[in-house]
This record gives C-alpha cells, structure tokens and sequence, in this order.
C-alpha cells in the first residue's frame, strides 16, 4: 500500500486560511499527487482534487457527511440539523424536500420575480450616478427569493435581512469580527425563521401552496413527523441564504463581461453563448474552496488507505481548475462548454454527482437561472460606465469578491 504524501507541518489551519483557494492545489502541484493529507483544526485530513477523486467522494458507500463540517462552519453558515450532515434515508427525504421546489416553472419565476426587481431599480439607479453592484444584487435578490418562498419582508427589513443573510456567508473561513457577524446573523436568522414556521403551523401565515416556507413548514419525514421548528428554520435558510449569494456570481459575471468586452455582444446575439459564458464564470470564479466528508468505512483507492472516520477534502477550486480536465484552466474561455457533455464530476463550483441521491447542490438550476437573467439585463437592458477602481480578486479570502464590489456610474437604459 502507498503512503499518502504527508505534509510536515504540525497543522496547516493557518497556512490553509493564508493560502485559501490554491492551498490543496498548490500542495498537490508540490507532490505530484491529486492526494495527500494534512493536520487541519488540529485533526488529521487527506485533500483530493481532480475527476476521479470527486467521482470517489461522491460514492455515498464510501463517505458520509456526519460530523464532517467543522463547528465553526455550523455556526455560521449552514447552522446545524440541516441536509448538509445527513445521511441515507433521512438525507434523501430532506433532500427530496428541497428538490420539490426546484421544477422548471418554479426556477423561471425566480427568474423573472428577480429580473423585475432589477427592473424596479433602474431609476434609482439612473438617478443616483454610482451604484455597487455586489449591495444593490444581494438586496434585490433578498426581495426575490422571499417573494417566492412565500416569506413576508417589510421595506423596513430588508436591509437587516439582508445584513444577516450576506454575513453568514461572508463569515464560514474567517476568524474575529466577520467570524462573529456570521454567528450573530445566524442567530437572528433562525430566530426569525422558526417564527414564520409557526405562524404557518398555527395558521396566522399562509403562504401559497408550493412555496418554500409553506413545503418546508408543513414537511413530514418518513415517519409523519414534522422538523422541530429551529431545523425548518435552517433549511428555510438553506434557501434564502445561497440564493443571496449568488449575488457575488453575478459580481463575476459583471467583471468577466468588463474583462472580456466582445463577450457581450456574443451573449446578446446567441442563447447557447450565453449558457457557457455563465458555465465558465461558474468554473473560472472561486466561491466554495472545498467540500468535506468523512470515510463511512476502511476501503482503498488507487492504491492509498483511507480508515474509517477520516475527514476528506475536496477541493472544488482546484478541480474547476485541473488541468488535466479543463486545459489552459487560468484562460477565461466560455468556447471550451461549446458541445460540453456535462460531465457530473468535472464542473463542480456547487459540488458533483447526482442532484438528487447525493450532496450536489439543490439550487444549481436556480443559480445558473439568476445568472442568465443578470448577464441579460447587464448586457440588453442597461450601458453603464466602470470607473476605476479596485477590481482585484483576492484568492486568499473565502469567499472572494473583486474588492470594490464592481461599482458602476452612469447607469442608463438601452433602446
Ligand atoms: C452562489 C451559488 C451557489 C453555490 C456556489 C453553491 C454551492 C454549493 C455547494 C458547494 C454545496 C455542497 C456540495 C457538497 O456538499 O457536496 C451546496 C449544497 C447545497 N446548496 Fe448550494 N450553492 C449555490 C446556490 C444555491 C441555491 C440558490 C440554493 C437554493 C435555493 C442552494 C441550496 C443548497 C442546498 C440545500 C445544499 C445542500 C445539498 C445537500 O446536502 O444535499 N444553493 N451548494
């Protein structure tokens, strides 16, 4: 048996935040391997990227999800007793939950509830001379995604709403003040949640059938019981929350269209260019760095042991990446998804595998959605100037963001 390349150091959880993005790739690159193991948070964990290693972690034979997200991780952003640490039966029920929500008619009204709320603003917009992007999505995107899980907001809370949602994200790799935002907006969130669960359950809300809060508020398990009220809240949140982050997706698209200027005449021009534009943003902009597990039982794979409780990572940036799957990975080329099988183990910005009997992402067709409709209105609906500014994307920072938030002047319509 092979031993698996070992890091020296006592722990890396330092070097793993300093690093962020490349810190499993560039430990591979060191290695020549697409494997090797690591002391993080003090416990020992073998990294993988790459195909095969992803069409591995996937194997629900082989890994489960128990206890693999770090408790700060829970506190933050996915919270605890949600889809993301189950198993088996109980995750395909959830899961299946989730999936209810997601028919196509249901991913297009999103859509256009958000392209109305676009539409909303633009005189704003017109009138106010700057606007940055990354504030005025996340918010409108926070109007759409209550009006379609049937979540009442009053124009006074969005912002806090807002708020709150934006730093759970923001706070899931970090440490001080942004780590304790996250806790702070999770904490109100839940509390707000589990109250619009109530009300449900007791009648004083009823949101329309179909609706997120109402499916998730009304929800059996296989045994006819209802989920305690603070894990519907979760999984309301489980919702709402990465619906808002695909603000920061858009924020990339925003910047990949301004880096590469004849992309958007080729997005207004043919459908198709549009879908692998959005397909590349997805592949070529860092959000999740990785995607955590633990080995179910002692197997071997490739020749290397992985014992039974082990923590896994695998890196999603470093897969989206590899170049062996996708050549010239640090080229923006939306050419290279022209005729693009669709691989489930190769473009995995929202995980891999199978939507509904794994862990891949639930909301990947509302992502994909939200971001064909922005790419639309930026490049069909409005002209607008980029000043300069600070448009770097630090790879350091989980999640990344071009530093400005993607400011814009001299917001017009076009036509
Ligand atoms: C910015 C866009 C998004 C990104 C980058 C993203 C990314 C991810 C990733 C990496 C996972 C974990 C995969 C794994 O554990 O193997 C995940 C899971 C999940 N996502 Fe997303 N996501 C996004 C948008 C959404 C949206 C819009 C929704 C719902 C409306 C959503 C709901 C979920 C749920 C419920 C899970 C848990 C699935 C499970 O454990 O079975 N996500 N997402």
């Amino acid at each position: 048996m092979a031993t698996i390349p070992t890091d020296r150091a006592p722990d890396s959880t330092l070097a793993f935040l300093r690093a962020g993005y490349r810190f499993v790739g560039q430990r591979c690159d060191r290695y020549g391997t697409d494997i090797f193991q690591t002391r993080l948070l003090l416990e020992p964990t073998i990294c993988l990227r790459g195909r095969a290693a992803t069409e591995l972690f996937y194997d629900a034979d082989r890994f489960m999800r128990e206890g693999a997200m770090p408790a700060r991780g829970q506190r933050t952003l996915t919270g605890r007793g949600g889809v993301q640490g189950l198993d088996g039966d109980a995750h395909h029920d959830r899961k299946a939950m989730f999936m209810s929500l997601m028919s196509p008619a249901a991913v297009r009204r999103l859509g256009q509830l958000f392209a109305d709320e676009w539409q909303a603003r633009l005189p704003a917009w017109e009138l106010s001379g700057t606007v940055t992007l990354h504030t005025e999505v996340a918010s409108m995107l926070t109007r759409a995604v209550c009006a379609w899980a049937g979540v009442p907001l009053s124009g006074g809370e969005l912002d806090r709403r807002t708020a709150d949602l934006q730093a759970m994200i923001d706070s899931a790799a970090a440490i001080g003040p942004r780590h304790w935002r996250g806790r702070l907006g999770r904490y109100r969130s839940e509390y707000w949640g589990a109250d619009l669960v109530e009300q449900v359950r007791h009648g004083k809300l009823s949101p329309p059938e179909g609706t997120a809060l109402r499916v998730i508020a009304e929800h059996r398990d296989g045994e006819g019981r209802r989920l305690p009220r603070r894990i519907a809240a979760v999984e309301l949140l489980n919702v709402l929350r990465p619906t808002i982050a695909v603000a920061r997706f858009v924020v990339f698209a925003a910047l990949a269209l301004h880096d590469h200027p004849a992309w958007r005449q080729r997005v207004r021009d043919d459908d198709a260019e549009a879908g692998q534009f959005v397909q590349e943003v997805r592949r070529y902009y860092p959000f999740f760095p990785v995607a955590a597990a633990r080995v179910r039982r002692d197997f071997d794979w490739q020749g290397y042991h992985f014992p039974q409780g082990r923590r896994v990572l695998l890196d999603l940036y470093g897969t989206n990446h590899h170049p062996e799957v996708w050549p010239e990975p640090e080229r923006f080329r939306p050419e290279r998804f022209a005729g693009w099988p669709g691989d489930p183990f190769t473009l995995v910005p929202q995980g891999g595998g199978d939507h509904v009997a794994g862990h891949r992402c639930a909301g990947e067709w509302i992502t994909i959605e939200l971001m064909k409709r922005a790419v639309t209105l930026l490049t069909e609906v409005i002209r607008y100037d980029v000043p300069p500014q600070d448009l770097a994307v630090d790879l350091s920072r989980m999640p990344a963001l071009p530093a400005s938030g993607f400011v814009v002047t001299a917001v017009r319509r076009t036509g």
